[in-house]
């Protein structure tokens, strides 16, 4: 079932009105991983809240317990839980998505200030600002189908349940329990879920995804001397952590992406026929990778082989090192400890545990080879197992024909190279198929400096998350 023709006229009536809630949100800087905006992060809940119940939701505001941050116990973000509708005759669809964000600073290279939501004076309809498309234009896409049907006196096709977190960007630490806690209270009823909070592959082609890889996150802390050293004094006779740890993490991975950790390789599942199809059919040109990296440095020209190495086999990352000296000028200390850090993106069938056991052997085993006198330990901080979804399941059909009917065109069929841990705690506890439906283009920058939506993006965007309310509650569950 098309979606409503009045709805669709509304949201291209209420442009200005939606940009300005997005405006609204952005302004809120809910950095999620930084002591000094634990208080902006509960405003932004706030301003969920008052959003939703001002839209006839139900909601709720539930704690969820406490955390350490900065080395500082403070209270996790709140989990935002709400509902609208319970219509026995109609689907109920759960929705999530994250009201936190990465942080922003102007000086790291933004444009305009991150956290002031701004058209781009070129005219390009691009909307920059932090979490303009990670995860907060997604978020309030759903307010605005809401906003549309309240204000058209039209009743919504189904029922809905939905949950906003406020720690995705740090681990969302405790939603796995409190999804267990409330499996048969508020998530009850429920037939199927949809997450808006991933990327079209190019800046053209409308996706679906059924696909994420998991990542476990670990840092090897070095230590030995009882304090920092001057190198001028005790280089030549110490066996210095940096040095230790330099050696281990280049034998993590080639600079051509080979993981060297042994038996990884091994565990990969086999790509199947049908597979390797699905890959062939997406549209994607290298263009389109070299203009969000921003320069040609892929490893592979061929585009399949790009696809499956972001999408379905495993990948190293080297991320940084704590407790390196790394401020501007040339002080000559020997550092005394320190952690290096790296991931490994996860796919089917690297498990969590196993991957980590290959580690930790690894890495104990090369330490060892260094004759050193310091002390070395690996630690995984923290896990998520890869997911895959079935993407001929009556929510992605549902979602192809909305698709269709907003962008005229059939989706590609995609899986992401990154990471969105509670997908699989909602698919697991909650027994549920989750379909992700992208708003924002492959180029967005989430993360990055000029984070940006296009405007149509976000409108089409709202029309999509409406459209596939629509063609969900007419379509068979067969
Ligand atoms: N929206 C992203 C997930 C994502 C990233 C989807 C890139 C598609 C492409 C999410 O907000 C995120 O940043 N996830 C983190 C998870 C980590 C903190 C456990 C990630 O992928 O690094
Ligand atoms: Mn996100
Ligand atoms: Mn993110």
């Amino acid at each position: 079932m098309a979606a409503d023709p009045r709805f669709l006229k509304y949201v291209d009536e209420h442009q200005d009105d939606y940009i300005n809630r997005l405006a609204q949100a952005v302004a809120i800087p809910s950095v999620s991983g930084n002591i000094s905006y634990v208080k902006d992060v509960e405003a932004m809940a706030d301003f969920l809240i008052s959003q939703l119940e001002s839209l006839g939701v139900k909601t709720q505001r539930r704690p969820i317990g406490t955390h350490e941050l900065e080395g500082k116990e403070v209270d996790l973000p709140p989990v935002v839980i709400g509902e609208i509708g319970n219509d026995p005759k109609k689907k109920t669809l759960l929705i999530y998505g994250h009201y936190d964000v990465q942080p922003a600073l102007l000086e790291d290279g933004w444009l305009y200030p991150p956290f002031e939501l701004t058209k781009d004076p070129e005219g390009t309809g691009k909307l920059y600002g932090r979490g303009s498309t990670d995860d907060k234009g997604p978020v309030l896409g759903w307010l605005n189908v809401l906003e549309a049907h309240k204000n058209l006196g039209l009743e919504l096709p189904v029922n809905m349940k939905m949950c906003f977190e406020g720690m995705e960007e740090n681990g969302s630490e405790n939603l796995d329990k409190f999804i267990e806690s409330e499996k048969d209270k508020f998530f009850t009823g429920i037939d199927c879920m949809c997450i808006s909070d991933n990327y079209w592959l190019d800046t053209k082609t409308p996706c679906l995804t059924y696909g994420l890889r998991g990542i476990n996150y670990y840092e090897i802390r070095i230590s030995g001397p009882g304090r920092d050293l001057h190198s001028g004094v005790f280089g030549g006779t110490v066996h210095e952590p940096m040095t230790d740890l330099i050696a281990i993490m280049s034998k993590l991975v080639t600079p051509t992406g080979e993981i060297l950790v042994p038996g990884i390789k091994e565990l990969i599942a086999p790509v199947t026929a049908d597979e390797q199809a699905k890959f062939e059919a997406i549209h994607f040109e290298m263009k389109d990778i070299h203009d969000a990296v921003g320069a040609d440095v892929t490893i592979s020209n061929d585009t399949v082989k790009t696809l499956m190495g972001r999408m379905r086999n495993p990948s190293l990352s080297l991320h940084g090192i704590e407790g390196a000296f790394s401020a501007v000028g040339s002080k000559t200390v020997i550092p005394a400890s320190i952690k290096g850090k790296f991931s490994i993106r996860l796919v089917p069938n690297l498990t969590v545990k196993e991957v980590t056991e290959l580690v930790v052997k690894y890495v104990e085993d090369e330490f060892k080879k260094l004759g050193s006198k310091n002390k070395c330990e690996v630690v995984l901080t923290h896990g998520g197992e890869p997911w895959l979804a079935d993407p001929n399941h009556y929510s992605y059909r549902a979602a192809h024909k909305a698709t269709e009917a907003v962008y005229g065109q059939a989706p590609d069929y995609t899986r992401e190279g990154g990471s969105i841990p509670v997908t699989l705690d909602f698919a697991n506890i909650l027994n549920l198929n989750v379909l992700l439906l992208p708003v924002g283009r492959g180029d967005d920058g989430a993360h990055s400096t000029n984070e940006k939506i296009d405007t149509d993006n976000y409108i089409r965007g709202t029309k999509l998350l409406g459209s596939y309310m629509y063609e969900l509650a007419a379509i068979s569950k067969e």
